[in-house]
């Protein structure tokens, strides 16, 4: 039986890197499923398809050319992990997610993540839909002004110009979408652990998470 670590939470809680950290302690495999949405994303945006064209973007959902390997994503040929970060196409991705035959075409992708030793996996709805058994539920958290000044920075550190203001809009109406939509809404899942980190740094986050594990 291999175990799964699910780590889920809303927009720039920091659950990607806590989740990176967390596997690559336990020598885990790690699902980033938020790399999944966006890739789709991309792919709708470059094929010209509505994002409200459900089947259509089902359909790339289900082909989906994706390929994670030492950091890097694929898509196709292409290295698209710093691509898929811009804000536009997070914003998509989170449109695109409210629609349920697109995260059906995602549900074996994800599943097939789950390989030994044992597999982390970060998102929306890792442990109320994809991996409702698994061993260690995590929902991560943290204030919406914290989370703001955590992709300000981000953004600041890779070059970016920002605005707070809008990011702080950018953040709610992201955290709106995601908890309101009709499928896989974001709640934390039956026997989750919550975890708030608007006042902790990753490595006590991760050590939370681990400590957790082990019990
Ligand atoms: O980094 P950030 O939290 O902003 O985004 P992400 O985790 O890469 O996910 C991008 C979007 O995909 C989110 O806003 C969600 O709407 C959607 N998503 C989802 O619906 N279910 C997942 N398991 C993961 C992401």
């Amino acid at each position: 039986h291999i175990p799964v670590i699910t780590i889920d939470g809303p927009t720039a809680s920091g659950k990607g890197t806590v989740a990176a950290k967390v596997a690559e302690r336990l020598g885990f495999h790690l699902l980033d499923s938020g790399a999944l949405y966006r890739l789709t994303a991309l792919s709708s945006m470059r094929a010209g398809v509505s994002l409200i064209d459900e089947h259509a973007v089902a359909q790339l959902a289900e082909a989906l050319p994706a390929r994670f390997a030492n950091g890097d994503i694929f898509l196709g040929e292409e290295e698209v992990g710093a691509v898929i970060r811009a804000e536009e196409v997070g914003n998509n991705a989170s449109k695109i997610a409210a629609l349920p035959a697109v995260r059906q075409a995602l549900y074996a992708l994800q599943l097939a993540f789950r390989k030994a030793p044992g597999l982390v996996a970060d998102g929306r709805d890792m442990g109320t839909v994809i991996f409702p058994n698994a061993k260690l539920k995590v929902f991560l958290t943290a204030s919406v002004e914290a989370r703001a000044e955590r992709r300000y920075k981000q953004l600041i550190d890779k070059g970016i110009s920002a605005n707070m203001e809008g990011l702080l809009a950018d953040l709610q109406a992201r955290d709106e979408r995601d908890t309101h939509r009709t499928v896989a809404p974001l709640v934390p899942a039956e026997g989750a652990y919550i975890l708030d980190t608007s006042d902790m740094t990753v490595d006590v986050a991760v050590e939370q998470v681990l400590h957790w594990y082990s019990l």
